[in-house]
């Protein structure tokens, strides 16, 4: 009989990739998608921890399992991902929610695939949490859901410890995957169809790190000359491994979206110092003219953190000034969250839960008015989107274009995979809707 598997997935870009991998290990076993849990043989939850509220969430809908776990007996759970991969807390999981059946972490992935048979074989729970693996397994297949985009692994871990970050310590340390293999597996995924690769690392820009013979900006060009019409995208780029070579292999190669995500996190030098981010304000704003320099055109996003502890409103207007400086095209805003286990959890002053809240509805209300200032600037223009899905309550194909804004327009064919010229009538915040021509 046939068996499905529902994943259920928080968190990052790495995640969703991740969880295309647990998918591909599954699909070896003979189980087969479905988007109802509650058909499903076995359940994986793919978890995140980066904020409180992340892990909170996925703690919430764990428990609302036990439900379902109870009626449905050969039901399989499984949870895995960065929450699982905190110290203690793999255990916590195990007791607070004993119907769990595999609690495993980010280091083992590639064997999910026997964690599911040795549970089919016990009774009792499999727990399995690796600590500072640093291999790299090559040769899993991913079950892509993502299609005309392909998530592509460049590296894993991370080495910055910025003071707020838990990454550092659920993921390991920074390493590199060979060039010839990423090239590879670029090379196949073009020749399967897919038109647009997104290079995954916690920081890109450091690829290599004294292993590889090549460096980011080499290995960018290196995939933007494989033949073959595709977007290259990458995330996510630390601003202090931003280099003058990278801005130009960018503005050199059409294949390479004019889009960086560039995280910047604070605009204030005595907040990005106690964060741990080895870049000044104004390093930052050099990175961004070296950048437009060379690419007049290309589009920023950014991370931002509120409520850092010690963050004054000196420090928080300044990151408000830096916001307006820069001018990104979109932004992902969040208050600090404190991180058990790093460095700014022990600081003093904390800030209280009023004034971040006060400080980020500020922030999102500038960022919103930035992002609808870029959005109107389309309207009248024509614009290349490669078409990634069909909207069925709006009746409407969508996707993006080479900056990353969404467009969304109507079609009597299927072009989904397809790059598609649209002219832009209106502006609706950070999407644009538009006639094809
Ligand atoms: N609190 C709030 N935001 C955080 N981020 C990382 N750690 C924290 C934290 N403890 C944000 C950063 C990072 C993004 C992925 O998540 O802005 O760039
Ligand atoms: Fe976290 Fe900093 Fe590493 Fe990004 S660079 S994953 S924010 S420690």
């Amino acid at each position: 009989m046939q068996k499905f598997y529902h994943i259920v997935t928080y968190g990052c870009q790495m995640n969703v990739h991740e969880s295309e991998k647990i998918a591909g290990n599954l699909v070896e076993l003979g189980y087969e998608n479905t988007d109802d849990m509650y058909g499903a043989d076995i359940v994986v939850f793919n978890t995140c921890c980066i904020r409180e509220n992340a892990e909170n969430h996925a703690f919430g809908n764990i428990g609302m399992l036990k439900k379902l776990k109870s009626q449905k007996k050969d039901m399989l759970i499984a949870v895995g991902g960065c929450l699982t991969q905190q110290l203690g807390k793999a255990e916590n999981l195990h007791e607070k929610f004993p119907f769990v059946d595999i609690i495993f972490g980010t280091h083992n992935l590639y064997k999910f695939k026997e964690l599911v048979l040795l549970k089919e074989k016990q009774k009792k729970a499999v727990m399995e949490i690796v600590d500072g693996d640093m291999q790299i397994r090559e040769g899993d297949k991913p079950f892509r859901t993502s299609y005309p985009n392909a998530w592509v692994n460049i590296t894993y871990g991370c080495n910055n410890f910025c003071s707020y970050c838990i990454v550092p310590y659920v993921r390991g340390r920074e390493r590199s995957r060979k060039s010839e293999d990423i090239m590879a597996e670029v090379r196949e995924l073009i020749s399967q169809g897919y038109k647009e690769i997104t290079l995954l690392g916690q920081n890109v820009n450091s690829y290599g790190n004294g292993s590889d013979a090549l460096s980011f900006p080499q290995l960018l060009k290196a995939i933007a000359e494989i033949d073959g019409k595709f977007r290259l995208r990458f995330m996510t780029s630390h601003p202090k491994d931003f280099s003058e070579e990278l801005a130009k292999v960018i503005s050199e190669n059409p294949k390479i979206c004019k889009c960086v995500h560039l995280p910047v996190q604070s605009g204030s030098n005595a907040v990005l110092k106690a964060m741990n981010r080895k870049y000044t304000r104004e390093d930052y704003i050099d990175k961004v003219k070296t950048l437009k320099k060379y690419a007049p055109d290309c589009a920023l996003t950014t991370d931002l953190i509120v409520g850092f502890p010690g963050e004054t409103e000196n420090d928080f207007n300044a990151t408000l000034e830096l916001v307006k400086t820069v001018g990104y095209s979109s932004a992902f805003t969040f208050v600090y969250s404190k991180r058990e286990g790093t460095v700014a959890a022990k600081m003093e002053n904390q800030i209280p839960e009023d004034v971040s809240k006060r400080r980020i509805m500020e922030l999102v209300e500038l960022v919103n008015s930035l992002t609808r200032e870029h959005s109107a600037k389309y309207i009248g223009k024509t614009v290349e989107i490669l078409c990634e899905d069909f909207d069925k309550k709006k009746n409407m194909y969508l996707g993006r274009d080479e900056y990353g804004r969404m467009g969304y327009f109507e079609s009597n064919t299927d072009v989904i995979g397809e790059f598609v010229n649209i002219k832009i009538t209106k502006a609706n915040g950070v999407s644009l809707i538009g006639e094809r021509i």
